[in-house]
């Protein structure tokens, strides 16, 4: 097939990989996206056509799409993605693991001939602003052209990245394939996918992916989980940085003073909301500022400090839940220009999903194209529907958040679901026992995965689906990591969810976690106050800043108390992961869990911060 290469094209290596992998896959066509307005038009105009897109009303949502996923294509396919090092152990018992020579004869087969009938897009891509010496660039070859509008959203895409890679600059070659070569006159549907063939693949070693039979999300979009994450946690590893699923943020206080903060929750426990979080009234002068909402690349500044910048353009949020009154901010960025994914159509061409207002329609189109009425028993969106919207739809964006230098981390903050347990919030003592709050992590299961919803599970530094190595080499990393860094940030842990008697949320969150940031920024400074608890270090009710919020000191002793025998079986659970990561796991973390035992024991079977 003659492929028509584009102009600036310089590099040889680029060139012949594109044409095997046309070779290799059969696609009818082959086009090189240059990422221009135009190109994006053209393809949404197309998928409208051809049924995988609704247009959406232009005066309500202008510019936007809405796409009905296959009902078994909804969420990453944890079960199916491999991380294929060269030795075994390297990936560890947390991740599933096959020899690279074998998941090549395996990938060479399933994507020969697997784009027949579809045409081959081409796209070169940059995770982090172009030309940055942080960025990493990647080329993914994909046979669906959802993917590539989804990309030009939450990548910088197109014909510069090009230009960036010259003659000889690196790229991480990143294929995928819906999996659904068409047959001579076969009918296309409206999500193309492989209902029992799914495969996401990496290579640690040769730091390349290939993902096949899935259309969504972190399956086929390939620059954010599976480079920015699982790939760029090995190059991480190698060169001393950090590659996290982490959402960051700034905080300015009334005095102009601004810190940024990193945090990591696992998917769907409130990134999003959090990096877009709205201080309540009573916080005049306070002001929270987006960075990124999902995934922070980590450096070691000249200055010492810790350099963090969000390698991604767009958000691909997560749409239930997300009203006016939980992320005003989220609900402008996809008020435009935004790609809805298995959320629900109204009768008048916008959207709606559960959570959205009180009120729901008296009618819609449910995420399976069928008709749905609020007594239908059914969800109208899927849990885990998304928008793509661009980060400078954000009213809220942060004005440093393309700077290559990246922004100065003040605190990590690590947090997953509990209905008990874990207390609102607490700060690690040192490094080392930051390290093992993040390292035996655990929350209850969402949507975004498949798995069993509400279950607990470890989620190391909420990373499990995301490490591209041994966790226990990653917490190794992490230690290490910390070791070089003068004065290094203060690590916090925060639970949103923990409940009451009656199983309702006993914390309001949303924007009332600025009563916690608050205290989490000025501890990061040394200036609020704290008290020693069996776990860590915490605030009293005095502490924190109650200004316009009705939470008493019951209340507060309610999300903040520590049981003994709550702990204790939490401990055991950690003590399960440990054993599972033993062979490489680093000793600190080990004495971290007596010293964690012995407090527990030194104190009252119940514990209470008000004592
Ligand atoms: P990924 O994109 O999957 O990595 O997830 P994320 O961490 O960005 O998730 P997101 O912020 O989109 O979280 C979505 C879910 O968390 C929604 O169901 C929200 O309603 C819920 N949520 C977010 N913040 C809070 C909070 O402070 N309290 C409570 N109770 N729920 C919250
Ligand atoms: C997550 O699951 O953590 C996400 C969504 O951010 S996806 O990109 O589909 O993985
Ligand atoms: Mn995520």
């Amino acid at each position: 097939m003659r492929i028509n290469h584009p102009a600036n094209l310089k590099q040889e290596k680029l060139r012949t990989w594109v044409e095997e992998m046309a070779a290799l896959c059969k696609p009818d066509n082959v086009h090189w996206c240059d990422g221009s307005q135009q190109e994006y038009d053209n393809l949404c105009a197309q998928m409208v056509t051809s049924g995988t897109f609704i247009k959406l009303n232009e005066e309500k949502r202008p510019n936007s799409f809405l796409a009905f996923s296959d009902p078994s294509d909804v969420a990453r396919v944890e079960d199916r993605t491999f991380i294929c090092s060269v030795n075994k152990n390297d990936a560890g018992p947390t991740n599933n693991w096959m020899d690279p020579g074998e998941m090549h004869a395996i990938m060479d087969q399933l994507f020969d001939g697997c784009m027949r009938g579809r045409t081959m897009y081409v796209i070169p891509f940059s995770m982090g602003p172009l030309g940055s010496p942080i960025a990493q660039i990647g080329i993914e070859i994909t046979d669906s052209p959802y993917v590539v509008v989804n990309m030009r959203i939450m990548t910088r895409m197109g014909s510069a990245v090009i230009d960036v890679l010259g003659e000889s600059g690196e790229f991480v070659p990143s294929m995928h394939t819906v999996g659904a070569p068409l047959e001579p006159g076969q009918q296309d549907v409206p999500w193309p996918c492989n209902p029992t063939v799914k495969y996401i693949v990496h290579f640690p070693e040769e730091r390349a992916i290939w993902s096949y039979g899935s259309g969504y999300g972190g399956n086929a979009l390939l620059g954010k989980k599976c480079l920015a994450l699982r790939i760029a946690s090995v190059m991480a590893r190698d060169e001393g940085w950090l590659a996290e699923h982490m959402l960051i943020l700034g905080v300015e206080d009334p005095q102009g003073a601004k810190s940024y903060v990193a945090a990591a929750f696992p998917s769907a426990c409130g990134k999003t909301n959090f990096a877009m979080l709205i201080p309540p009234a009573a916080f005049e002068g306070w002001k929270v500022t987006t960075v990124g909402d999902d995934i922070a690349w980590i450096k070691l500044g000249p200055d010492g400090t810790l350099r963090a910048i969000n390698p991604e353009a767009g958000y691909f949020g997560v749409a239930p839940g997300t009203s006016e009154k939980t992320n005003p901010n989220a609900m402008k960025a996809c008020s435009r220009d935004t790609i809805f994914t298995n959320v629900a159509l109204t009768p008048d061409g916008d959207v709606w999903w559960e959570g959205m207002t009180k009120v729901p329609p008296a009618k819609a189109t449910d995420w399976q194209g069928k008709e749905w009425t609020p007594d239908s028993g059914r969800k109208a969106a899927h849990p885990n529907a998304r928008f793509t919207a661009p980060a400078s739809n954000n009213p809220a964006i942060d004005d440093a958040w393309e700077d290559p230098a990246g922004v100065p981390i003040s605190a990590f903050i690590f947090g997953g679901r509990r209905s008990d347990t874990v207390p609102l919030v607490m700060q690690a003592t040192n490094w080392v026992h930051g390290v093992y709050i993040a390292a035996t992590m655990g929350s209850e299961m969402t949507a975004a995965a498949f798995g069993k919803v509400g279950v607990v599970r470890r989620d190391p530094f909420a990373m499990l689906p995301f490490a591209g190595y041994h966790m226990a080499d990653y917490f190794n990393h992490w230690l290490n990591f910390g070791r070089n860094i003068p004065n290094p940030p203060r690590i916090f842990s925060v639970n949103w969810f923990r409940t009451d008697k009656d199983g309702n949320f006993a914390w309001p969150g949303f924007g009332e976690n600025m009563r916690v940031l608050k205290w989490i920024v000025e501890r990061a400074h040394g200036r609020a106050a704290s008290i020693e608890s069996p776990i860590g270090w915490m605030p009293r009710y005095e502490d924190l800043d109650w200004t316009g919020l009705d939470f008493s000191q019951e209340q507060f002793n309610e999300i903040m108390s520590v049981d003994r025998e709550q702990w204790k079986q939490e401990v055991l659970n950690h003590e399960e992961l440990f054993i599972k990561l033993y062979d490489r796991l680093p000793k600190e973390l080990l004495f971290q869990k007596e010293l964690l035992l012995s407090g527990l024991w030194r104190a009252p079977e119940h514990w209470e911060v008000a004592a």
